[in-house]
């Protein structure tokens, strides 16, 4: 699974054409989803983009509420995202953490109110570079993961981003991805009670020059791309080629 995530980006014509050269360039298969997550503003056109080229790629969300039951102003439901084509929505990435004072409640009740709505949650965890010195990880990586009820836990996809490599040019080593990814599948094994895997990609600083590494280990399956998913020939290029 391949994912683009555009944060604060882009234009009308910024999504024209990247779906344009995405569409010309991109092999589409069935067993390796493509998701796009396109600002909220520009869902509406990207779906409509995807349809008139009739691209295989999935949209997702990066923003959802959770809080449904009174006039907000702002808010932007599940069932809102569903009438605009969406199946995705990323919920705890460390930027929303950080920046919308995001806490652990919050983040229950939207991960818990996508899955009621049918929208697959990509839930982002992973430490940053204090809890990385100090041998802490595990530590976060549990708690981040206790927050979801065993039965939810099933529907979602698990991005580990470590928050030190988000944007920085500094990936994460990949013995330090399968280490974390092997301990991210054996915990959700213990607190889950389904037989099936957990997707969990990567995502980090994902670029044209380390993906081929990075998606090369069967602990890793997937990939969440921020800025190297904005220029629509490279992300292309990941996609066909991981
Ligand atoms: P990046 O962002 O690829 O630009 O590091 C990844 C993310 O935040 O999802």
């Amino acid at each position: 699974m391949i994912i683009a995530n555009w944060k604060m980006n882009g234009s009308k014509d910024l999504i024209k054409d990247w779906i344009t050269s995405v569409s010309e360039n991109i092999k589409i298969q069935d067993e390796k989803e493509c998701v796009f997550c396109p600002p909220v503003g520009y869902l509406n056109l990207s779906i409509e983009l995807i349809k008139e080229k009739e691209l295989g790629i999935k949209l997702g969300s990066q923003l959802i509420e959770s809080n449904l039951s009174q006039p907000l102003t702002g808010g932007v439901s599940p069932e809102m995202l569903v009438d605009l084509g969406c199946e995705y929505a990323i919920i705890g990435h460390s930027e929303q953490r950080t920046y919308y004072n995001e806490n652990d409640s919050q983040l229950i009740n939207k991960i818990e109110a996508a899955i009621e709505e049918n929208i697959k949650p990509i839930y982002c965890i992973g430490e940053n570079s204090e809890q990385k010195k100090n041998g802490t990880k595990q530590e976060v990586l549990m708690k981040q993961l206790d927050l979801i009820k065993s039965n939810y836990l099933s529907h979602l996809v698990v991005a580990y981003e470590p928050i030190w490599a988000i944007g920085t040019g500094e990936n994460a080593e990949v013995s330090h991805i399968n280490e974390t990814h092997a301990f991210i599948k054996e915990y959700i094994k213990t607190i889950s009670n389904t037989a099936n895997e957990i997707p969990v990609v990567y995502g980090g600083s994902v670029n044209l020059n380390n993906y081929k590494e990075i998606y090369s280990s069967e602990l890793v399956n997937g990939l969440l791309i921020g800025g190297a998913s904005l220029e629509p020939i490279n992300f292309s290029i990941i996609y066909n080629q991981s």
